[in-house]
């Protein structure tokens, strides 16, 4: 560990102890999601289940609510419902990554934890340089930096960051969100034998020669996996024009599917798909658990002009992740469903009930972190709607086949919406907590992800309908 490494650890510990109190008393800390003890988290980085252990980076900036010279801080769970706050895994300590230890991911490798991540340099004339770099644990603790083990391909703008590495047929692959000399967003792939020499193999995606054409200027963070027979690439791009109900976010993330042939290392694929249809959720990233299971973590915001508005900045912290949600592909679609560990937040028995409603409301208390769901939704009418004590609604119009996620924006104090067209709604699944909402459609053929910041301390849930409604109702209360 250098002078430096330790001097920084001490700084963001000591801005940790500083700023404890004001940190906890504010009303909007969550109760289920992960969240940084001060300062601003971002995204999910080396999300691995290692060892029985699930581990968590994030992207922390200790010292402030905005962004900077980036930690990885670093959470581990035996459950993915308890989590532990570990010790600081990487520092911006060395010459390589002065201007932050920027996004990446983790694999096993012969009994160690290689984590692979972006130093991000500027210089004097803020002017950027990019390594992908290597560091080693073999605690999955303490981490021994290895420094650059690639430098920037000369097809790229220094705007080449986030590695996600995998292992297949004998080989190490690598892709790397990009930018082309073009000024078009790319994925880059890099392949390797032993995980510590890299060799620049070919754009896999954008640039905009291939099948997505035009398609913005940056791809950040990207993700291929194999799932259900497919090989799926996710990413998220900027500079994509909002369309009708698509893109209405500043930045997207989303996912093609398609086949990677690891011999020759090319990549062929469909149709772009965004992952979510809410208001926050950015830089996903997934990763193969000891069970089998693909798992998605993704940051609950994204990069705004608008972050430095939050409600939670006078407290001295901002943003969280979203829960843990299991992915599965369902007729050529990404479906998402919040991992069945969840329910061991599930508070007593729940308020249960059959509900058929004529034009009527009903109204329910409920506490302010809850699972909600209705099943079996049949709707015999224009539009039904749940309502979060004006703070979130949700509602699905039979006659436009739209559903929608609304709430008041923290900006202006105005109702804003976001929509995606759904054939018919028969399901609902909603996890609230404090100051988020994650409402899965469908068992998780669509979902809105947004943070929701209500103002009065008694939070009620309304049902609403234009038309005939009947569901069954259930409701938990959900524990810290
Ligand atoms: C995505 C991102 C990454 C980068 C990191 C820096 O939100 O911009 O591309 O590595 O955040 O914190």
């Amino acid at each position: 560990m250098s002078v430096n490494d330790q001097q920084l650890r001490d700084a963001a510990w000591k801005a940790v102890e500083e700023k404890k109190d004001v940190v906890e008393s504010d009303s909007y800390r969550l109760k289920f999601h992960v969240m940084p003890p001060v300062g601003l988290l971002n995204d999910p980085n080396g999300w691995i289940h290692w060892k029985g252990t699930y581990h968590l980076f994030y992207q922390w900036m200790p010292f402030k609510t905005d962004h900077g010279a980036k930690f990885w801080g670093h959470f581990t769970s035996k459950d993915l419902v308890n989590w532990k706050h570990e010790d600081i895994a990487l520092t911006p300590s060395e010459w390589f990554e002065k201007n932050g230890c920027y996004s990446g991911s983790a694999i096993s490798k012969e009994d160690e934890l290689w984590l692979y991540y972006t130093g991000n340099l500027k210089n004097e004339k803020n002017e950027r340089s990019t390594y992908q770099c290597l560091a080693i644990s073999k605690d999955g603790l303490r981490f021994d930096k290895k420094g650059p083990v690639v430098e920037l391909p000369e097809e790229y703008t220094p705007h080449f960051r986030d590695p996600k590495v995998w292992s297949q047929d004998g080989k190490y692959f690598m892709v790397v969100g990009a930018q082309t000399k073009e000024e078009k967003g790319a994925v880059a792939l890099l392949s390797s034998i032993d995980g510590m020499e890299w060799k620049h193999e070919r754009i896999i995606a954008g640039g905009g020669k291939d099948s997505l054409g035009d398609f913005g200027y940056m791809f950040e963070c990207p993700d291929l996996f194999r799932l259900d027979q497919k090989d799926v690439l996710v990413f998220s791009p900027q500079g994509l024009e909002a369309q009708e109900w698509k893109y209405q976010n500043v930045y997207q993330a989303g996912y093609v599917m398609g086949e990677f042939n690891a011999t020759d290392a090319s990549y062929t694929f469909g149709a772009f798909h965004e992952l979510d249809r809410g208001f926050d959720f950015y830089a996903p990233q997934t990763t193969e658990d000891e069970f089998g299971r693909r798992v998605l973590v993704a940051w609950m915001s994204v990069p705004d002009q608008h972050e430095q508005e939050h409600p939670t900045i006078k407290h001295g912290w901002i943003h969280c992740m979203t829960i843990p949600r299991e992915i599965k592909i369902v007729q050529d679609k990404i479906y998402q469903l919040p991992v069945k560990e969840l329910e061991e937040l599930r508070l007593g028995t729940p308020r249960e009930q059959q509900i058929e409603l004529e034009g009527s409301t009903l109204t329910f208390e409920a506490a302010d972190a809850h699972e909600l769901q209705l099943n079996d939704i049949s709707l015999d009418g224009d539009w039904f709607a749940v309502e979060w004590s004006g703070a979130a609604r949700f509602s699905y119009n039979k006659q436009t086949k739209m559903a929608t996620l609304e709430r008041v924006s923290y900006v202006d104090g105005l109702w804003e919406k976001r929509q995606c067209p759904v054939e018919n709604v028969t399901d609902i699944q909603v996890f609230r907590d404090t100051s988020s909402i994650e409402v899965f459609v469908n068992g998780g053929e669509e979902v809105f992800t947004a943070r929701i910041f209500p103002q009065g301390d008694d939070p009620f849930v309304t049902i609403t309908t234009k038309g005939e409604l009947g569901a069954s109702f259930a409701m938990w209360e959900l524990e810290s």
